[in-house]
């Protein structure tokens, strides 16, 4: 089985939550009798990563609208070892260069990026690819957070993070990654793109942007576009239209608006008639992400949660 783990850091990662998601997977799933796995926001990947762990997954499919997190999925998945000599200079030039002047390294390497992206046909792997890839990578390590935002121009703006060492070269984990991904169907595009590649053999978990739980919260772009309450209605209508016409299993997660107001009913209301269930996280719990605490997130599936399954009993492990 697979090593590998998540090989970036990405806002709303699902890392922390793992153990309790694993809880309300399918039971086809648990044991091993679906081996199709669609994930149409894949981010970070931390749901697939750990399934990998655990079963063997025949077909994956994952996408995400973002093009810069698509290409060097592509990039880990096809050129791991290019990429990795490119990593391996970063990270000793971070080392090597002192802590006060890590700022200019950092901003060096995010305006070089900035302005490859004009030379960059996304559409065909070059050699281009693998250094963007990995300056990718490297901005993902030594930005605030892990945080990927773009201006109105495009422009990838978050300021470095000061992080006294940072994993930027993890070669043992990114050559996992990459046998990991070996198969899978890697692609940039809109989440509706997964349709075709879903049937009645498949677990689909849908991780969107999360709506923000209180009005003044600042909504998240990863990609320039934004996910706001229109979105997730389409959203809902897409899972329901799965559910009647696919009989796949289907799994998503989204943020929980009664932190914030007891009353609002948004979710019940979109996803009417399907199993909504509550699980508990770490998260920023005010606009500024200044004070965390526990706050829930919602787990909604069109399957049953059945309990006695509750340990993994894979048959082909
Ligand atoms: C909450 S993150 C996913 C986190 C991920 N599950 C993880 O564990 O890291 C949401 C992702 O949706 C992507 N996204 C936003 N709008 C999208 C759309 N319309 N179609 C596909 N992906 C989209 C973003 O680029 C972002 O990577």
């Amino acid at each position: 089985m697979s090593k590998a783990k998540p090989f970036i850091k990405w806002v709303g990662g699902k890392n922390q939550l793992l153990g309790q998601l694993e809880e309300y997977y399918p039971q086809e799933l648990k044991k091993g009798a679906i081996k199709n796995y669609i994930e149409p926001f894949v981010g970070g990947g931390a749901l697939f990563f750990a399934l990998s762990q655990k079963i063997k997954i025949e077909n994956a499919y994952l996408s995400d609208l973002n093009k810069d997190l698509i290409l060097t999925y592509q990039v880990v998945q096809k050129r791991p070892a290019d990429m990795l000599d490119f990593l391996e200079q970063y990270q000793k030039e971070y080392d090597a260069t002192a802590q006060d002047k890590r700022n200019d390294l950092f901003l060096s390497v995010r305006q070089h990026f900035n302005l490859q992206r004009f030379e960059v046909n996304y559409k065909k792997m070059s050699d281009n690819w693998v250094s963007r890839a990995a300056q990718f990578i490297f901005l993902n390590k030594t930005c605030f957070n892990g945080l990927f935002r773009l201006n109105a121009r495009g422009e990838f703006n978050v300021p470095y993070g000061k992080y006294k060492t940072a994993a930027i070269c993890d070669e043992q984990n990114i050559m996992a990654v990459s046998k990991t991904l070996k198969n899978a169907e890697i692609v940039q595009a809109d989440y509706t793109s997964c349709w075709d590649k879903i049937n009645e053999n498949s677990f689909v978990y849908f991780d969107p942007p999360y709506r923000p739980i209180s009005a003044t919260a600042s909504f998240t772009t990863y990609t320039g576009t934004v996910f706001r309450d229109k979105e997730q209605i389409e959203l809902a209508s897409f899972f329901k239209k799965l559910d009647r016409e696919k009989g796949a299993k289907l799994m998503l997660s989204n943020s929980d608006p009664t932190n914030e107001n007891v009353n609002d009913t948004f979710f019940e209301t979109a996803y009417l008639g399907y199993n909504i269930f509550k699980v508990s996280a770490n998260r920023a719990v005010n606009c500024n992400g200044e004070k965390r605490g526990k706050i829930s997130e919602l787990l909604i599936t069109n399957y049953r949660y059945e309990p006695r399954t509750l340990a993994f009993n894979f048959i082909n492990k």
